[in-house]
């Protein structure tokens, strides 16, 4: 049996139906099981991870665990030690390729997110670990660009040569799976990028090639980003860390590897084929 964490998040749904599709038995953790909507077969737990009292009683036969930091946060080595009393051998934990830079450099932070705290709750937990070190989620593009390509042509934005190595949130579930159903990938700290360095203008102009639509960047100073982002109601802090973050990196490419290729043995999506993948959603 093994338990998921952050099972209604975008990287947990995806986990789920892998997992499932295999033939494993899956316990999944929400606050919220009326709204979780996960595949039938899933037996849906209400708890919180923040707090792992409320997880004692999911634990009974479960021998691998999913951790998201987003929700379990400082409460991770808690949450481990709980799990590991009851039985619990391995623990696959999600992560960020930039968790070993300097806290103020990782944006996610700002907004509450710990993972270089709970990675290395999970290194020092004494299960079998794996870390899931994921670049940006490709699915952030969506988030932060969608309502504008359903409304017009063009995408305004930050940084047009700043890049990102988008990971499809598919291919990140498929290594997490397969950090947990096989002893390959055993005490690595794996780097999971997409399989391209791209520009926001790249980025831009392939998600228009796919919908045939000829979409465009175009940049916009990052005064007036902050100022439209923190008017929207998006927390300061993380939108001035995210700013520095473009910043520190226009102009360069970002860091790819082949980490997805040799845990899955096959390519990675690339990023033409996430955008195909998620068409629908920028056209509704
Ligand atoms: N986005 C990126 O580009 C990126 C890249 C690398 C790493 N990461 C890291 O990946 C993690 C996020 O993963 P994700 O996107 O899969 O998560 P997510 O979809 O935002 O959230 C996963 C689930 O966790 C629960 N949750 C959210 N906030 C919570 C809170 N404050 N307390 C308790 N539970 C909470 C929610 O489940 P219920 O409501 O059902 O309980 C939610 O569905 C973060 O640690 C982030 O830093 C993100």
């Amino acid at each position: 049996m093994f338990l998921v964490t952050g099972a209604t998040g975008i990287v947990g749904r995806p986990l789920i139906e892998l997992l499932v599709s295999q033939g494993a038995k899956v316990r999944a953790v929400t606050r919220d099981p009326q709204a979780a909507g996960l595949p039938d077969g899933v037996e849906v737990v209400a708890a919180d991870p923040a707090r792992p009292s409320t997880l004692a009683a999911c634990l009974e036969g479960v021998t691998g665990l999913f951790l998201n930091p987003r929700a379990a946060g400082l409460a991770a080595p808690e949450l481990l030690a709980l799990a590991k009393d009851h039985g619990v051998t391995r623990v696959a934990v999600l992560s960020a390729v930039n968790v070993d830079e300097d806290l103020d450099h990782q944006p996610s932070r700002f907004n509450g997110d710990r993972n270089k705290e709970v990675e290395a709750a999970a290194v020092a937990s004494g299960l079998e670990w794996v870390s899931l070190r994921a670049s940006a989620f490709a699915i952030n593009t969506l988030l932060a660009w969608g309502g504008q390509i359903r409304a017009g042509d063009v995408v305004r934005g930050p940084y047009a040569n700043f890049s990102e190595a988008p990971i499809h949130e598919r291919d990140l579930a498929e290594v997490g799976v397969r950090a947990l159903l096989s002893d390959d990938l055993v005490g690595r700290k794996l780097e999971l990028t997409g399989p391209q360095s791209l520009t926001h203008e790249e980025l831009v102009a392939t998600i228009g090639e796919v919908l045939g639509r000829p979409l465009r960047f175009q940049e916009v100073p990052p005064e007036a980003v902050r100022q439209g982002m923190v008017g929207m109601g998006m927390n300061e802090a993380f939108v001035v860390a995210l700013l520095a973050r473009y910043a520190r990196g226009a102009g360069q490419p970002a860091p790819v590897t082949d980490e997805v290729d040799k845990a899955l043995g096959r390519p990675a999506r690339t990023w033409a084929e996430w955008v195909t993948d998620h068409a629908a959603a920028f056209r509704d």
